[in-house]
């Protein structure tokens, strides 16, 4: 039967760079990357807006370079989030069916996903996703679609990812007025870990670190659901002010330096060498070592690893199976980063490639991107595509959620002022 094109349109907007992507579904529903667009991101810190004109601006133009090179509008994007206003937890909520067993439906699941979006939140807070629903139907457990079956109490376990309202409202405003409508926001670690881990590894337990310019955030699986989740202020930017006060260079030379005399494996490198870098007035340049510049870097690294590690250790349950640790975002491309993560973690580490996408990596190579910078952009668009098909488990979308937060929010302020329906 003939249909129109199934578009599917996604936006990350890093503190570096936003990048936006349009895909088309095939027939056969595999995913065709038909357009890129990229803008330099300027008023964004750690994950927040911090001026809404530039990004507006920015978010406008690689939306409408994607769009020009896919020929296909980008009306509705599946947008990221990241940022320390983001934290997550396990999660359970039950509802009663009446008093007689009887079929669970969709309107039930939709009760209890309601029930469970319901849950105590700390003030101007919000649910942002809920993410690997399990239910339990009477004493049946780890059920993936109870419909159909019968009984009387029925709960689900769930990670919920809950927000600051204000930092995504602010996100999708400006989203909003760059033209775009937010069909969805995802945190941008889980959108990285649907791109790049394998479905064994979610099974076998992984965390999947993505490294950006101004936040670092990870995610950790096992079991074949998300266990943990978060995000740290901390990216490439830390390691270059680290480089500028130092060694009292300037913030392009320490960027220049980083990634061309950077590695994380310093038996490589020798007592003696050293590398120019220019002085912090830019007028000339000094010598330093690459030794030091290169434990400066390890050092900052090997920290936000022991950051990530504490806080997964502490949310997974000590049982869940964990086999190894992939990296994405820009700042996976420090060499040797893999091995320090290997040494911290005590885990495999590996860098991540965009599993599934086929041409995903053809298309963004011509792109200025580094290779594992879209790994977030991609696997937002990995989870449009799952919005899109029929799913072996059922899909409970919030109620309310084709308003959008920001329309949603708006009606409630109107509301209250007495002015809105
Ligand atoms: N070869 C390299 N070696 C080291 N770091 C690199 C290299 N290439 C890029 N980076 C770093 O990657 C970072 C940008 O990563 P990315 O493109 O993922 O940023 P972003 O998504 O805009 O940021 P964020 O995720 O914080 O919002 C920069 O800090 C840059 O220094
Ligand atoms: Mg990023």
């Amino acid at each position: 039967m003939a249909q129109g094109p199934r578009v599917i349109a996604a936006l990350d907007v890093g503190n570096q760079r936003v990048l936006a992507l349009i895909a088309e579904l095939s027939e056969s529903d595999e995913m065709v990357i038909r357009g890129v667009g990229l803008a330099p991101a300027s008023g964004m810190r750690s994950g927040q807006v911090v001026q809404m004109k530039p990004v507006a601006a920015a978010i406008k133009a690689a939306a409408e370079e994607a769009e020009l090179m896919a020929k296909l509008p980008a009306e509705k994007v599946i947008a990221s989030v990241a940022g320390i206003f983001v934290s997550g937890r396990l999660t359970r909520a039950a509802i009663s069916m009446g008093a007689r067993e009887r079929e669970v439906t969709m309107a039930d699941l939709e009760t209890l996903h309601d029930a469970l979006r319901r849950q105590p939140l700390p003030a101007g807070h919000t649910v942002l996703n809920v993410l690997s629903p399990s239910y339990a139907l009477d004493d049946q457990d780890g059920l993936l679609d109870p419909q159909g079956m019968v009984g009387r109490q029925l709960a689900v376990d769930a990670y919920v990812l809950a927000c600051q309202e204000s930092p995504v409202r602010t996100l999708e405003k400006a989203i909003n007025e760059a033209g775009l409508e937010v069909e969805e926001f995802l945190f941008a670690p889980v959108a990285a870990a649907n791109a790049t881990l394998t479905a064994d590894e979610r099974r076998l337990g992984a965390i999947l670190i993505d490294i950006g310019y101004g936040t670092t955030s990870y995610a950790a699986y096992s079991g074949d659901k998300l266990l943990a989740s978060g995000c740290f202020p901390i990216g490439g930017n830390k390691i270059n002010d680290d480089l500028v006060h130092r060694f009292q260079t300037t913030a392009a030379g320490a960027e220049k330096a980083k990634r061309e005399a950077g590695t994380m494996l310093l038996g490589d490198v020798g007592e003696e060498e050293t590398i120019a870098v220019p002085t912090i007035e830019g007028r000339g340049s000094h010598v330093i070592s690459r030794r030091e510049l290169c434990k400066t870097i390890r050092l900052r690294m090997q920290e936000t690893f022991e950051l990530i590690a504490a806080e997964v250790w502490r949310q997974i349950p000590q049982d869940a199976p964990c086999t190894g640790v992939v990296l994405s975002g820009g700042g996976a491309h420090l060499e040797g980063l893999a091995a320090l993560a290997e040494e911290v973690f005590v885990k495999r580490a590996r860098l991540g490639e965009l599993e599934g996408v086929p041409d995903a990596t053809h298309l963004l190579a011509s792109s200025e991107l580094p290779a594992r910078s879209p790994a977030v952009g991609v696997g937002l668009l990995v989870q449009g595509r799952s919005l899109l098909l029929p799913s072996v488990v059922p899909l409970v979308r919030e109620r309310r959620r084709r308003e959008g937060l920001w329309t949603r929010i708006s009606r409630k302020v109107l509301a209250k002022r007495g002015g809105g329906s």
